[in-house]
């Protein structure tokens, strides 16, 4: 998508090093940064320069790369694989995308293994491409009957950053609305602005704003009163790993918010590529849930008159602070599942009958 008209991707690899947008710096601004070392992407992922599950993923697989360009030697790439797996615990993509690198990457000699790295990393970066474009074609269905059927703007929530910042292109719950713009669909966008780091106001807004979609920063708690007024006409939310069950973990307050939406019979739908599906754990309560530093809570960052970044303290020193990174929504609250190949309930029977 674009950025001041240009089109960009997340992520690419250049001379040696992996490019990358530094998202910390957004909305304000704009510096792409370039990583040497896979301890620079395991750092871009741990501080999160880049985050979103689908991005994760192909920066930890670009971290093989670069780690292989450092040093060639197995024990160096496994020890490598292992510490990008940690980086953050939550988003199944990192494990899968590190998981199908080192697969690919078994028993290959010294003189291949860089070229096969790169390209098995520029594969899972162009199937995310392409696996967040035909989700965007298949929600874009669901947006035009409401469209037909309202004939008026169809105003959609969403949370967090689902859009094509947190993958690599065009996004996960944001692709059908950018399908739906570029239709001549009316669409307006409720953002919620996502605390503790502000995904949804930094990032989505920011990032709607570039492809002209209108859209409207809200609280976190808005949510349930615009649903009660009639003023949402669907959620979409991404997710950073749904259970075979249809369970979806995402960003902290999802999950209230499809609660609201359940009491006022507002369709809640979670947008996901097949990356996303953990078929390996049964009960959500098995996810490991990112608990975060607890400054980024008890500080908030913005732009100063003198167009400085600074940051903040909001509430006393001495006040404790929990910052707990993600919830589950159980699968019973969940519309549909929107993922590339097709739309499903948030089922194993739904999710089996798409990938077999
Ligand atoms: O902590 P983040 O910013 O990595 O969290 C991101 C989300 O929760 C997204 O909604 C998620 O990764 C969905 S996938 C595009």
């Amino acid at each position: 998508m674009k950025i001041e008209g240009k089109s960009y991707k997340t992520i690419w690899f250049e001379n040696n090093s992996v490019k990358i947008i530094d998202q910390t710096k957004l909305p304000h601004q704009f510096v792409i940064k370039s990583l040497k070392t896979v301890k620079d992407s395991i750092n871009a992922i741990k501080t999160m320069e880049v985050r979103g599950a689908p991005l994760i993923g192909a920066t930890a697989a670009y971290g093989l790369v670069l780690s292989i360009v450092e040093n060639s030697d197995l024990s160096f790439l496994k020890k490598s694989s292992e510490e990008l797996i940690a980086s953050r615990p939550t988003a199944i993509n990192l494990k899968w995308a590190v998981d199908r690198m080192m697969k690919k990457l078994n028993g290959i000699n010294e003189k291949d293994i860089l070229k096969i790295a790169l390209d098995e990393a520029k594969a899972i970066k162009e199937e995310d491409e392409e696996f967040c474009k035909n989700i965007g074609l298949n929600g874009l269905k669901i947006i035009e009957k409401i469209s037909n059927k309202k004939k008026d703007t169809v105003n959609i929530l969403t949370h967090c950053n689902a859009g094509w910042l947190a993958t690599i292109d065009w996004g996960t719950a944001t692709s059908p609305i950018y399908h739906a713009h570029q239709k001549g669909i009316k669409v307006h966008v409720w953002v919620d602005e996502t605390r503790p780091r502000n995904q949804g106001a930094n990032l989505t807004s920011y990032e709607l704003n570039e492809e002209g979609i209108s859209n409207t920063v809200i609280t976190d708690n808005a949510g349930g009163i615009l649903m009660q007024r009639g003023q949402v006409d669907m959620c979409i939310v991404g997710t950073d790993r749904t259970l075979s069950n249809g369970d979806v973990c995402n960003k902290i307050g999802t999950y209230l918010k499809a609660l609201s939406a359940k009491d006022n019979n507002i369709p809640f739908y979670v947008a996901l590529p097949s990356s996303t599906i953990d078929w390996s754990i049964k009960d959500h309560k098995q996810i490991p849930i990112e608990e975060r530093n607890p400054e980024e809570l008890s500080h908030v960052e913005g732009i100063d008159e003198n167009n400085e970044i600074k940051k903040i303290r909001i509430y006393p020193q001495k006040s404790k602070s929990l910052n707990l990174a993600f919830d589950v929504t159980p699968a019973k609250l969940v519309t549909g599942l929107i993922t590339e190949k097709g739309i499903c309930e948030a089922s194993e029977k739904g999710l089996k009958g798409l990938f077999k």
